[in-house]
């Protein structure tokens, strides 16, 4: 501690220096406790932080004074007494994991404890912490595990839909409309009715196997796996032009070349989820997409002159944006996984999309 700042009576402000630590050990969000050891191998809480009151559920009265025999719950009292005489013996600071002792269920947590020693080098107490590593895991990471899980469940069963659809349905409406077509050229000009039905008919099955190839493609992009990312980009973009009136310019710069399959396929999605964010939500009448390479790093910008975000998307304070759907969430999460960035930057004149990968130049 700064000496400047503690008068000779060692306090610092209106606080001793007892009063700090306890402010101190109440910051910490790890549980501490203190114990007192006993003859007859009993230990007896002296001390303990609001993080472990707050893990526990127990009252400081509840525990301040207790064996630890009182707290802990009966299956466990040999593997704890076994942990602390181990410290005891060896009177050194000693590190082990456990599953449930005063831990939420499931939980895993990190235990330390430190034997502190008399004059005649007898251990008198037990300084200790647990930590909660499996805290975080469960509020953030166990939501990321799952939604990396479920896009990835998605790709497949996009994928197997996409080749379903193209490789069997496209292929057995074909055979349906050329039969048709058969049928009309033998029996055209018997029955006005018959011929009008038919060539009905043949005109709907093309337009549902043109449907159809568009559904396949747009789950599964053939282009994307056998000619990269520019060319199916390309390809997606002058087909959305098209379908949506939309006028979207792409920008590819030359140098780009083929990238990883999994950085591929996460920049497409993000063109796919942005064009389609674009349409629906924007206004706009145009977009703009540039890829391009800068240093080591891959970058994708979708521009729209769309009236930008719902005002309570973003945060009056950080500009952070929240409420977002599965397809922000989605684009954010295949960037996070690709250890690369997803950002949205949005006013009333528009929003823009970026995406970026770090990627080496060879590394395919
Ligand atoms: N380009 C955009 N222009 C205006 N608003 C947008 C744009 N992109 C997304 N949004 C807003 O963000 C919301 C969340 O988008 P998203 O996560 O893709 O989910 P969804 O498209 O299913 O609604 C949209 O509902 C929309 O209000
Ligand atoms: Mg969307």
């Amino acid at each position: 501690m700064n000496s400047k700042s503690t008068n000779p009576s060692g306090t610092v402000g209106s606080l001793t220096q007892s009063d700090l630590l306890v402010v101190i050990a109440n910051t910490v969000q790890d549980r501490l406790f203190l114990l007192q050891v006993e003859a007859g191998a009993s230990f007896r809480f002296l001390c303990i932080n609001d993080a472990f009151l707050k893990g526990t559920g127990l009252t400081r009265e509840q525990v301040i004074g207790k064996r630890i025999d009182e707290i802990i719950p009966s299956p466990f009292h040999a593997f704890v007494h076994g942990k602390l005489q181990d410290v005891i013996r060896d009177k050194t600071t000693t590190l082990w994991t456990e599953h449930a002792v005063l831990l939420p269920e499931k939980h895993e947590g990190e235990v330390a404890v430190t034997p502190i020693t008399d004059e005649t080098g007898n251990v008198v107490q037990l300084a200790g912490v647990i930590r909660d590593i499996n805290w975080r895991r469960n509020e953030e990471e166990e939501g990321r595990e799952l939604t990396c899980h479920l896009i990835q469940l998605q790709d497949e069963e996009r994928r197997r839909i996409g080749r379903e659809l193209h490789d069997s349905t496209a292929q057995e409406l074909a055979a349906v409309g050329m039969n048709i077509g058969l049928v009309l050229n033998r029996t055209e000009g018997g029955d006005t009715t018959n011929d009008t039905l038919l060539s009905d008919s043949l005109a709907i099955i093309e337009q549902c196997n043109r449907d159809i190839r568009t559904l396949a493609y747009l789950l599964h992009p053939p282009l994307l796996e056998d000619a990269g990312l520019s060319a199916a980009s390309h390809e997606y973009v002058n087909g959305f032009s098209q379908r949506s009136g939309i006028n979207v310019t792409i920008d590819v710069s030359p140098d780009l070349g083929r990238l990883p399959t999994a950085t591929e396929q996460a920049l497409f999605r993000v063109v796919q989820e942005s064009l389609g964010n674009v349409h629906r939500h924007s206004g706009s009448t145009t977009a703009a997409i540039r890829i391009w390479r800068e240093d080591d790093r891959v970058i994708l910008e979708i521009k729209d002159q769309g009236h930008g975000l719902p005002p309570d998307m973003i945060s009056a304070e950080d500009g952070r944006i929240s409420k977002v759907g599965v397809g922000i969430a989605g684009m954010r999460e295949r960037l996070r996984q690709l250890g690369g960035r997803f950002t949205i930057e949005s006013n009333t004149q528009g929003t823009t999309v970026m995406a970026m990968v770090h990627t080496k130049r060879n590394e395919l």
